[in-house]
């Protein structure tokens, strides 16, 4: 298989190789000592991110927001809330970004706004069938006096996906529609205005000069407009399961639920693309989105177009368990899915939304042994990688008190699913306690609470262990960008005789192999370390590979 991003006849764009690194800006780093994580945090934190050798920063929303989903509930697209700084700061930070080489990818929220954006607040206060009505999905109810929702559609957080509104004369009238939280409605996306806004949004963010746009909920702008109950109405909060082997046949049902179903993934969805992708392209040819989309592998290439958008998630990684033909599986036919459109795979280990890939694989020393070893998997694969802060420092997922839960998902599923909290705690920067240099604020109650064992995983520390996952991430990052293999080498599996064993070439000189056994083994192949993620020694028959670790190897 050769590197789609290197085909022949296409030129290199930055993005189809790219480190990009998300910033959550809640949690990333304090700028104004009030407590909370904001963009003049990110500014202060960019040496650091130049240091880690990041190609792009990818920020989750900083837009006025009631902070309902953290800021995917956005009240205006086009500002920056003040709890995150200012218009200005953007601009710095833009500009400062750039002075390191450092692109700028911001997240678009297009299938919905949150409750408090003033076409929702008029929609509220409008007629039925009126023009602000009709920027969302608001349906009579069923039942004698339309007290039952409209369809059986399950909120993704939980419950129903549609709530009862009262009428501006105070009585009881129509439904809305939200695929996420009640404060979340879903846009109308055949409604003229609700395009023409979104147009607007990717330009002003384009004006500001932005590299790329990080699309959120991409599956779902398209609806079936005769809102048709659905036989199995699939949450994605089930469909997203972390526990399920993406390769298993309840996954791929789960799966092909989403494709092209009465509300994700739906054929019109790509004219919306389109008109984005034109945009874009007004820009230069430099400009990508990359979209959330959880769609099985064969649709894939539909988001990826040449005249659509540029980059798609390979969620199925994100969720892999740590078993060599499992991975196997799930890279060829990423690999695959995308390249018949000519584009580049994308490899996220974690992001704001899952678990933190150390305590998927098992937490503890095994958790991060597995977690290295699965980094150095993802860093050698042709295409981008998505780090998400703090998976560079080997974080594992804080145990938060019930108390302190702020994620919609655990309200809505009244206490029965945890939600995303645990993975998205403040950054621990330096010292030996809370709140970790995270903040100037003397006594800070930070929004979620950082764990006691996190002295030992601060950057301060990390930074001067040689050993540290910080440094590995350093040494990949660096290596990927240098080594002519890793670069733009042809990507071709190994076959080995040792079902534990996932193993594949970069190019003509470079191996990959991951040892995913709890023991010992020996290599494969041999040559020159290049890096390991864990022990490995020479022994009188070669190399071995200590257990759970990938070592890169020049032959
Ligand atoms: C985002 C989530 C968010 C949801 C609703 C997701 O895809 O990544 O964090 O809760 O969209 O906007």
């Amino acid at each position: 298989m050769s590197d789609p991003s290197t085909a022949v006849g296409r030129s290199e764009p930055w993005w189809s190789r790219a480190a990009v690194y998300q910033i959550y800006p809640r949690s990333f780093r304090d700028g104004n000592a009030d407590g909370l994580g904001d963009l003049r945090g990110v500014i202060e934190g960019l040496p650091y991110l130049a240091s880690l050798g990041v190609d792009a920063v990818w920020l989750s929303p900083f837009y006025p927001s009631p902070q309902k989903d953290a800021g995917y509930d956005v009240s205006d697209p086009r500002a920056v809330d003040p709890m995150f700084g200012t218009l200005d700061d953007f601009a710095e930070l833009v500009e400062q970004a750039h002075e390191r080489g450092v692109r700028v990818i911001v997240d678009i929220v297009p299938n919905h706004v949150s409750a408090s954006h003033p076409w929702f607040v008029e929609a509220l206060n409008s007629t039925v069938g009126s023009t602000a009505r009709r920027r969302f999905h608001f349906l009579d109810g069923r039942g004698e006096s339309g007290e039952l929702p409209p369809n059986n559609w399950e909120s993704i957080f939980g419950g129903s996906a549609w709530t009862r509104v009262k009428e501006p004369d105070g009585s009881w009238g129509q439904w809305y529609l939200h695929l996420f939280d009640s404060t979340q409605p879903d846009l109308n996306w055949e409604n003229e205005e609700v395009r023409v806004d979104a147009l607007n949004t990717l330009r002003f963010w384009l004006d500001l000069g932005v590299d790329g746009f990080r699309v959120d909920v991409a599956l779902g702008l398209a609806k079936d407009m005769t809102y048709p109950d659905l036989i199995d109405p699939i949450g994605m909060s089930q469909s997203l399961r972390f526990d399920l082997d993406p390769t298993s046949e309840e996954a791929s049902q789960r799966r092909a639920g989403l494709a092209n179903s009465a509300l994700f993934d739906r054929d019109e969805i790509q004219d919306i693309y389109r008109e984005w992708r034109a945009l874009m392209n007004s820009y230069g040819d430099d400009k990508m989105a990359v979209v959330e989309a959880w769609v099985p592998p064969e649709r894939a290439s539909r988001y990826v177009s040449e005249d659509t958008l540029h980059q798609i998630f390979g969620f199925d990684f994100l969720v892999v368990p740590w078993d060599a033909s499992i991975m196997r599986d799930v890279i060829g036919r990423a690999i695959e899915a995308v390249s018949v459109v000519g584009a580049p795979p994308t490899w996220a280990m974690s992001n704001h939304d899952s678990p933190r890939v150390v305590t998927r694989l098992g937490d503890g020393d095994v958790g991060l042994a597995r977690a290295r070893a699965l980094a150095l998997v993802a860093h050698a694969l042709p295409g981008s990688i998505y780090v998400y802060q703090g998976e560079e420092l080997g974080l594992s997922d804080v145990e938060i008190p019930d108390s302190a839960r702020q994620d919609p998902v655990w309200f809505r599923s009244a206490g029965q699913q945890k939600g995303r909290d645990g993975g998205r705690v403040p950054l621990p920067w330096s010292g030996s306690s809370a709140p970790y240099g995270f903040t100037e604020l003397a006594d800070a109650e930070l929004w979620l609470p950082q764990p006691d064992v996190w002295a030992a995983s601060t950057i301060e520390v990390q930074d001067i262990d040689p050993v540290s996952t910080l440094n590995l991430y350093r040494a990949s990052l660096a290596l990927r960008k240098s080594h002519p293999g890793l670069v733009s080498g042809d990507f071709e599996f190994l076959a080995t005789d040792d079902p534990g064993l996932l193993a594949f070439h970069r190019g003509a000189d470079v191996v990959v192999i991951a040892n995913t056994h709890p023991h010992w083994v020996e290599s494969p192949a041999s040559g020159m370390v290049l890096l390991a993620s864990g022990p490995i020694e020479v022994g009188e028959n070669g190399l071995r590979i200590g257990p759970d670790t990938t070592v890169w190897l020049q032959t």
